[in-house]
């Protein structure tokens, strides 16, 4: 059954205008997702480094746990004091958010930036955070009324891109990367990058053209591990991208996804230190163990799986099922890189994505001794997921004179035949 969304994804850019004599506003296309409940989903951002920094740098320019950062991108953090590593410049990462429904559309507000000396909003839109946000979105969202003061020290509010799409695509789980189209991109190019297909991803941004430009933020749905907590615990609707894992439990306990299985497998996590019982009441088996018995009924596997975590408490439920097959082989995990030193050589290249890049140095999770595939209770692949969409402007300052402004509008107006 095709997956159709109510969303558009319009690519008119004839609405152009003159703001002053050297400014030009020119549309960039970005996926919005309407919503309505106050209920808020995992998302990742895709962003690229205006210089170098440390992990840690990155993780407080968009206030997110340091080590959450290099999970999402696969990075071994069993390295000694991984937090003050500094990644190289132009590096891409995926930066793992929250995305909430705010004045009915989905986005992050939980990201604010102090103001330093020479900051303007351009370059904290265009360069900071890389084309996550434009000027006039952050002039928005903190009622700037001179955008030519910036005050050193003020806590601008950043309001970023994102999607839940109910975390599906196409019945199955996924979490949604928002990924500014750089020049060199193709439609194609981000869906072989990212193992989805142009189809799926006109059909998730609603494109009526395979073309996209500079700038644009499109929602990319990654192949996803879903977890079932209950509601009241903290890390509820914890989703992993395949190939990564996460670290939840208050740094207790690591869940993967893939590289063979849509399953979220979780144990206990190399930081634990003191942790509340990862053991199952009532057996000996600990998080993640899995044993099996092979008998004339079939095969007995037992499991100690991972719940959630509930006010300072880790859930764990002991399971036994009796199954026509013993799982093949033992668990398998993604497989993880070092943390990384310089920019790949697919610095120019569509759709970097550090994992796949096979000249990074990869290295095998230190806990990689698991007794058997481990298996969660099912979660249910959903239906279609819903959503919807426009489009946002930014302002690009690139055009240095008037004659050059018109001359822009112009072409703009010759290339894009359908208008808004
Ligand atoms: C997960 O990714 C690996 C390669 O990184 C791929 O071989 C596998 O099919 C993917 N699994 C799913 C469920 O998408
Ligand atoms: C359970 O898993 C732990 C690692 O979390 C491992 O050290 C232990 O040997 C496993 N026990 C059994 C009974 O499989
Ligand atoms: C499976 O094995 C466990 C112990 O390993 C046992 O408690 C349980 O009764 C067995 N279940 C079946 C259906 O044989
Ligand atoms: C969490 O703990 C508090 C007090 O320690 C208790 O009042 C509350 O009911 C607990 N909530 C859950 C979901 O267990
Ligand atoms: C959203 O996903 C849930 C399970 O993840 C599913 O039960 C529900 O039907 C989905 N809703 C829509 C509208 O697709």
């Amino acid at each position: 059954m095709p997956n159709r969304r109510p969303t558009f994804f319009s690519f008119s850019v004839s609405f152009c205008f003159i703001v002053f004599s050297n400014v030009a506003l020119v549309a960039s296309k970005s996926t919005i997702e309407p919503c309505s409940n106050s209920d808020s989903c995992n998302a990742l951002l895709g962003y690229t480094l205006y210089t170098d920094l440390k992990v840690a740098e990155v993780a407080s320019l968009f206030q997110v746990d340091p080590i959450a950062v290099l999970t999402a991108n696969a990075v071994d953090i069993s390295y000694p004091d991984v937090e003050n590593h500094i990644l190289p410049s132009r590096l891409f990462l995926k930066i793992p958010i929250q995305c909430s429904c705010v004045d009915g559309i989905r986005k992050s507000v939980s990201t604010k930036y102090k103001t330093r000396p020479q900051d303007t909003l351009s370059s904290i839109a265009d360069s900071i955070y890389a084309g996550l946000v434009s000027a006039d979105q952050i002039r928005e969202a903190n009622s700037i009324a001179d955008p030519s003061v910036l005050d050193v020290g003020e806590n601008l509010v950043v309001p970023l891109p994102c999607t839940c799409f109910n975390g599906t695509d196409n019945g199955l789980p996924a979490i949604y990367l928002s990924y500014v189209v750089k020049p060199v991109d193709t439609l194609a190019g981000i869906a072989a990058s990212y193992s989805t297909t142009i189809t799926d991803l006109m059909d998730v941004n609603a494109m009526g053209t395979t073309s996209i430009k500079d700038g644009d933020i499109i929602a990319v749905p990654l192949s996803a591990c879903a977890s079932n907590f209950p509601k009241y615990a903290s890390d509820y609707g914890l989703i992993v991208p395949n190939g990564s894992y996460a670290i939840t439990a208050s740094h207790c306990v690591q869940c993967s996804c893939g590289p063979g299985s849509r399953n979220l497998y979780c144990m206990p996590s190399s930081l634990a230190v003191s942790c509340s019982s990862m053991q199952c009441k009532g057996s000996n088996l600990k998080l993640g163990n899995v044993t099996v018995q092979q008998s004339s009924a079939g095969c007995n596997v037992t499991s100690c799986a991972y719940g959630g975590y509930a006010n300072g408490t880790i859930i764990n439920s002991f399971s036994s099922s009796l199954q026509p097959r013993c799982p093949a082989g033992p668990q398998q995990f993604p497989i993880l890189i070092a943390p990384p030193t310089y920019v790949p050589d697919s610095a120019f290249a569509p759709a970097p994505s550090p994992h796949s890049d096979g000249s990074t140095t990869t290295t095998v999770p230190k806990t990689s001794k698991v007794p058997s595939t481990g298996s969660l209770p099912g979660f249910g692949p959903a239906g279609a997921p819903l959503g919807s969409m426009s489009d946002a402007s930014t302002l690009v300052n690139s055009v240095s004179t008037l004659p050059a402004a018109l001359l822009t509008c112009l072409l703009i107006k010759l290339i894009s035949p359908v208008s808004l």
